[in-house]
């Protein structure tokens, strides 16, 4: 990592790490979409895709903006390549639908709050550098992560994490018919 000297060299080193983030979230979301058993949830994600894909536009207005590029830093995230991973185990493994749901929704969640604790950043640093172009653009995409994290808090209430305490119930039943 090049030595940060200045909040400049801050903000466009966390701009890089949540853009390569972004891109990576692009392609894991598809997949996050399809392991969903709710209709609700696949909606949700599918969603949140096409969201992403104007979140990752923004970026490059932005970068644009303060005559950087985003390509000439790592091509990674680290911190979202960790929960990416965390999701894709959760979809390799054996569960029930509704649990693999109300797990997808854990994740989808963990996956929006390292956006918004970037984003919140991001827009403190520009506002106090004086961005205003950037500040905006910045705090549309914070805007959307977090109707996002509230969409999904609704879905887990509602639907899902119902539906898995009635798989139980059910398991739950099915064992004591069997004793
Ligand atoms: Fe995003
Ligand atoms: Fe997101």
């Amino acid at each position: 990592m090049p030595k940060l000297t200045s909040l400049d060299d801050l903000l466009v080193h966390e701009l890089q790490d949540i853009y390569h983030a972004e891109r990576q979230m692009l392609r894991a979301l598809p997949d996050m979409a399809k392991a969903a058993a709710s209709p609700d949830l696949r909606k949700a994600i599918e969603g949140h895709r096409r969201e992403t894909e104007g979140h990752v536009e923004r970026l490059e207005q932005v970068f644009k903006i303060l005559g950087t590029s985003p390509s000439a830093h790592p091509s990674r995230s680290g911190g979202m390549a960790a929960l990416l991973q965390e999701a894709k185990a959760i979809m390799r493994g054996d569960a029930e639908p509704e649990v693999l749901d109300a797990a997808l929704i854990a994740a989808a969640q963990k996956l929006a709050h390292y956006e918004i604790a970037s984003y919140g950043c991001l827009c403190t640093y520009a506002e106090m550098l004086g961005y205003d172009q950037v500040h905006e653009l910045l705090g549309q995409n914070l805007d959307e992560e977090e109707t996002t994290d509230q969409k999904l808090t609704a879905l887990a209430e509602s639907v899902i994490n119902q539906e898995a305490e009635d798989a139980e119930d059910l398991d739950a039943e099915e064992a004591r018919r069997e004793i």
